[in-house]
């Protein structure tokens, strides 16, 4: 019989959620206040629009204030810098997340370093970033995160194992091969440009996928008893899935093959905001001098 583990990131992430409101009612209980979330929203994008919805609602779950800034697609930088800024000065802000992609006359690093580093939940300034590829690492962004935490609950060890990373994004390729080299991985990144993909794919002990294109690995792309990750998210409009939450790897191949996988939906995705706001309250703590 085939061993397969389904990896589930609802049921981690679910775990840890129950720990973490703990320790943010002792929080509250030093300080006289809850760690705060602030989320900025830039137009309509209704997939944006969803996730900000979870954020805010889990949020609210752990007892973490949040605030929720519904800003105009024609939003000037320089409005959108006033509204950044003043989130900065707020003594009741803990983390600032401006969520991701932006209407396209704001270029989204410019708009990113307005973010406080201090307050930086998401891990994306270039303080951040820069802390983290020099081995400082003061918050890691959410996914890639998420990811490394996943791996860990189940025990699976990448020390020495050769690992592939589908995409070069800030947001998620980039920082997960880092953290993967810091976790002392061999790492190759592959992307759009990437000639043989699959022949890279097919030498992995563990496959990263974060390439942005629906159902696009499945079993041909992954050696035997490999562990892949799948951090896509798409809701095709057309084709067998339409209307449906499905990731960047065809999962329903991989069972009687791959040793462990996470699925779409609850996998990576209830991790990514777990993280957020493991990420927010260590950013409170740290504000209050408080670091561990
Ligand atoms: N868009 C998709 N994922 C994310 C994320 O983790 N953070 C932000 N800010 N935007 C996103």
């Amino acid at each position: 019989m085939h061993n397969f583990l389904r990896i589930d990131g609802a049921d981690v992430a679910k775990k840890r959620r129950d720990l973490l409101k703990v320790e943010i009612d002792d929080f509250r209980s030093r300080f006289g206040r809850p760690p705060g979330l602030a989320v900025v929203i830039v137009g309509e994008d209704p997939a944006s629009q969803v996730y900000v919805r979870n954020k805010v609602k889990t949020a609210a779950e752990i007892n973490m204030v949040s605030q929720h800034h519904e800003l105009s697609s024609s939003i000037e930088f320089d409005q959108l810098r006033v509204v950044i800024e003043q989130l900065n000065r707020d003594e009741n802000v803990d983390g600032i997340l401006v969520q991701l992609p932006l209407p396209k006359h704001l270029v989204a690093h410019e708009v990113i370093d307005l973010i406080s580093p201090l307050k930086d939940p998401d891990g994306l300034t270039t303080e951040n970033l820069g802390l983290l590829l020099g081995g400082r690492r003061r918050i890691a962004p959410c996914t890639p995160l998420g990811v490394m935490t996943l791996l860990d609950h189940y025990g699976i060890e990448v020390e020495g194992l050769n690992t592939v990373v589908v995409g070069r994004s800030n947001i998620v390729g980039k920082p997960m091969a880092q953290l993967l080299l810091e976790a002392n991985a061999t790492v190759t990144v592959c992307h759009s440009k990437t000639t043989n993909l699959i022949e890279h794919t097919n030498r992995a002990d563990l496959v990263v996928v974060a390439a942005g294109q629906s159902r696009f690995l499945g079993r041909e792309a992954f050696k035997k008893n490999a562990v892949v990750i799948d951090v896509g998210m798409h809701r095709p409009v057309e084709g067998d899935f339409a209307g449906r939450l499905c990731g960047d790897v065809r999962f329903e191949e991989l069972i009687d093959w791959v040793s462990a996988a996470t699925p779409v939906p609850k996998g990576v995705g209830p991790m990514t905001i777990q993280c957020l706001m493991e990420n927010t309250l260590k950013l409170a703590k740290l504000r209050m001098g408080q670091m561990d």
